[in-house]
């Protein structure tokens, strides 16, 4: 270890406040969508931070950038990372923290003249978020493998337009083909984004895994008519599924047990007035669970739900998955040595799992996986008022740093 070495705080703070001036809203929030105008300014500054800080930068066909610290030996890298798009009322530290930690190693290591035996890289993956373009964490499951570039390039997002025309109008469309680079071993950093570290007092969370992860889309076509004039009896209104459903999925995560989430997200109704019974209903349906088998039987009893109130109410269902995802577990011994990392370094470090998806999650396809959990204040995130302490910042870029040179020596 070498306990000697320590981030800057200031500079890390000042690279999140400056990421945070892009796409910046109300409350010192973030809206850089994946692959809008405001991603690629993001990226451009993360690019021209990775050149100063003298890395190799590559970006390969699905947009994510890859900046290189080269070492001793010309062997494979030890990777870190994370993601810079957010929704739409995002935070500044979801995905931002471990990118920019990242690169705050990069130059605690420059100052230090020290030049780890195997590589350094920093990633951050395109479309992490999902919130754009489905499925989330696209970036890094095209770069894993899990799903093929064409399929990826070809999805189209809530606005109509498509991954494949947006990477090149921002001009992120790189040349290096997906996945070219297979790290000894990925380890993030990222804010834990639920409040199980701050309300139990931990500064660290080592992270066992990721729970899995369904997005439906429900399309509902009813048939729109007079409210005043329609008896109820007679009435195919796609509204009332839609809002049904929603209600049912309390009822299913009461019956399922506390492991199980159930969101509706995204409701659009059509036409969406005052006096006539909505004909179109298109909502979305996040569900998880750390157990496979309980997710699984969830997302049975919530489609056998909606087509039965369909068929009651004389309404068709059109039934999109967007995103279904398994439950990782990460590298017993890689999250051991966070964890032994963070005892020895005098944090308060506890294990959990991870309720949000990360990229992790699909880089631990390739490589030993691990990541690093800092408190949120109020176990608050995809809000503007995610925070989280800069000491707490602080640490985890520590222990990243002290884990990341364990890990390249
Ligand atoms: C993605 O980050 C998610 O967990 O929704
Ligand atoms: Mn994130
Ligand atoms: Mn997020």
């Amino acid at each position: 270890m070498n306990a000697e070495l320590q981030i800057n705080r200031g500079r890390l703070l000042d690279r999140l406040d400056r990421l945070a001036e892009i796409g910046a809203i109300e409350d010192g929030g973030c809206c850089r969508l994946a692959l809008s105008d405001e991603d690629r300014a993001g990226r451009d500054l993360l690019v021209s931070w990775m050149r100063e800080l003298g890395m190799v930068v590559r970006i390969d066909a699905i947009g994510n950038v890859v900046g290189i610290r080269a070492g001793l030996e010309n062997v494979m890298p030890v990777m870190t990372g994370s993601h810079i798009d957010t929704v739409r009322t995002g935070g500044r530290y979801d995905g931002n923290l471990g990118v920019l930690a990242g690169l705050e190693i990069v130059a605690v290591l420059n100052e230090a003249g020290l030049v780890t035996r195997r590589p350094l890289a920093v990633a951050f993956f395109s479309n992490e978020e999902g919130a754009r373009f489905a499925p989330d964490m696209m970036g890094s499951l095209v770069y894993a493998g899990g799903l093929a570039l064409e399929d990826a390039l070809a999805t189209v997002g809530i606005d109509g337009s498509s991954v494949g025309d947006n990477l090149q109008r921002i001009g992120y469309a790189g040349d290096a083909p997906c996945g070219w680079l297979r790290p000894h071993a990925f380890l993030e950093l990222h804010v834990e984004q639920g409040p199980v570290l701050e309300r139990e007092g931990f500064d660290i969370g080592a992270v066992e895994g990721v729970q899995g992860i369904s997005w439906s889309e429900f399309t509902i076509t009813g048939m729109s008519n007079h409210a005043g004039t329609t008896p109820m009896s007679m009435r195919h209104d796609a509204g009332y599924v839609a809002a049904a459903t929603g209600t049912f999925l309390r009822e299913l995560v009461k019956e399922t047990g506390p492991s199980q989430l159930a969101t509706l997200g995204h409701l659009q109704l059509a036409p969406n007035l005052v006096n006539v019974i909505p004909n179109r209903a298109l909502f979305t349906v996040d569900l998880r669970n750390i157990d496979e088998a309980a997710l699984q039987q969830a997302e049975q009893r919530l489609f056998a739900f909606v087509e039965t109130l369909a068929a009651v109410e004389g309404v068709t269902v059109n039934h999109r998955l967007l995103a279904r995802f398994e439950p990782v577990a990460f590298d017993r011994e890689l999250v051991g040595r966070v964890e032994a990392a963070a005892r020895a370094q005098g944090y308060r470090v506890r294990r959990l799992p991870s309720g949000a998806g990360h990229d992790a999650q699909m880089m631990a396809r390739l490589a030993p996986t691990a990541m690093i959990f800092v408190p949120s204040v109020g176990g608050i995130s995809h809000n503007v008022r995610e925070y989280t302490a800069p000491e707490h910042l602080e640490a985890g870029a520590n222990l990243l740093l002290n884990l990341l040179l364990e890990l390249a020596a």
